[in-house]
């Protein structure tokens, strides 16, 4: 497929925006919080925003970053340093300015069908589904159960587990090292709390994290006839759709992970 280039610039507007707060959570995370124009509240759990982290041309790629939330201030992400670029991120101060583009990709839909609403995070994976979370709330006024499972390798690495709060709505967390709540892969607690319901209509499943843990998700998914959504990382270029340079293969061929994901349903990716 071939766009040209007005046609893939004019699809996402780039924006000037300025930095509200920049929050050191614990170890290596942090939350950073820019204003956004009034059209970034109609943004969905699960797209993202692609930023330019340097004055420069270095890093030349920007860097895409999951909207953790939206709010009166505009929109948070939580993120972690892992590089140059998140590096830069982390040392923004209050009043500066960022080029980023957005909101981008398509989001997690939220099945109107489900009862029970599994979101499974893992590491900083767990960042888009605090937006998740409050969709499901506000789209179904409360009335479905909310079972968060948030994975983390060990407990000084647990981010934002009091973000997830609310009637309906519980939260368990596992932990590798067993230093904190489950011991072990937060999909093997899932995989235990699950078998202890009789029935297992009206589920949805929707994670974000670890390439593995969502293979994982996928397999559980598949063994127990439950529909899910995972939302992909790759190495994200222009963002838009133009480059191919984030496809990951589907069953019916290779899809754009910025384009037609980051979210997708489990059965559209070619697992093996
Ligand atoms: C859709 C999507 C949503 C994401 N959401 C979050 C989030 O909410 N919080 C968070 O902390 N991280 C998130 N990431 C990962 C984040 O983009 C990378 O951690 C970040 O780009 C690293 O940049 P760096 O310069 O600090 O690291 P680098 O040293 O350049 O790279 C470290 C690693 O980061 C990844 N990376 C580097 N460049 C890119 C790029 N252009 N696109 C994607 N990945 C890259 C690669 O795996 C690389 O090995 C997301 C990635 C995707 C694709
Ligand atoms: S990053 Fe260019 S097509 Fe996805």
């Amino acid at each position: 497929m071939v766009q040209r280039k007005e046609e893939v610039f004019s699809s996402a507007q780039k924006l000037r925006v300025e930095v509200v707060s920049n929050t050191h959570l614990k170890a290596n995370f942090y939350r950073l919080t820019i204003k956004t124009p009034a059209y970034f509240s109609k943004a969905q759990p699960g797209q993202f925003i692609h930023i330019k982290v340097g004055d420069d041309f270095s890093p030349l790629l920007r860097r895409p970053f999951s909207i953790s939330n939206v709010t009166s201030f505009g929109v948070d992400i939580v993120y972690r340093i892992v590089g140059k670029g998140t590096r830069f991120l982390s040392e923004l101060r209050e009043g500066e300015y960022l080029d980023v583009l957005g909101p981008l990709g398509r989001g997690f839909s939220i099945s109107r069908e489900a009862k029970i609403h599994i979101l499974v995070g893992g590491g900083v994976g767990v960042a888009p589904l605090i937006f998740l979370a409050r969709k499901i709330k506000e789209e179904t006024e409360g009335k479905v159960s909310i079972l968060v499972f948030l994975g983390f390798k060990r407990k000084e690495e647990i981010i934002c587990q009091n973000q997830f709060t609310g009637v309906n709505l519980s939260l368990h967390i596992a932990c590798e090292d067993g230093s904190y709540g489950y011991r072990g892969l937060v999909s093997q607690a899932v995989e235990d709390y699950l078998i202890n319901f009789t029935s297992l209509s009206g589920i949805s499943i929707y994670a974000c994290g670890p390439v593995e843990m969502l293979r994982a998700v996928a397999r559980l998914s598949f063994n127990y006839a439950i529909s899910s959504q995972v939302l992909m990382e790759e190495i994200i270029g222009c963002g838009l759709g133009a480059c191919r340079g984030c496809v990951v293969r589907g069953v019916a061929g290779y899809l754009r992970v910025c384009k037609e994901g980051p979210v997708f349903n489990i059965r559209d990716i070619a697992w093996s």
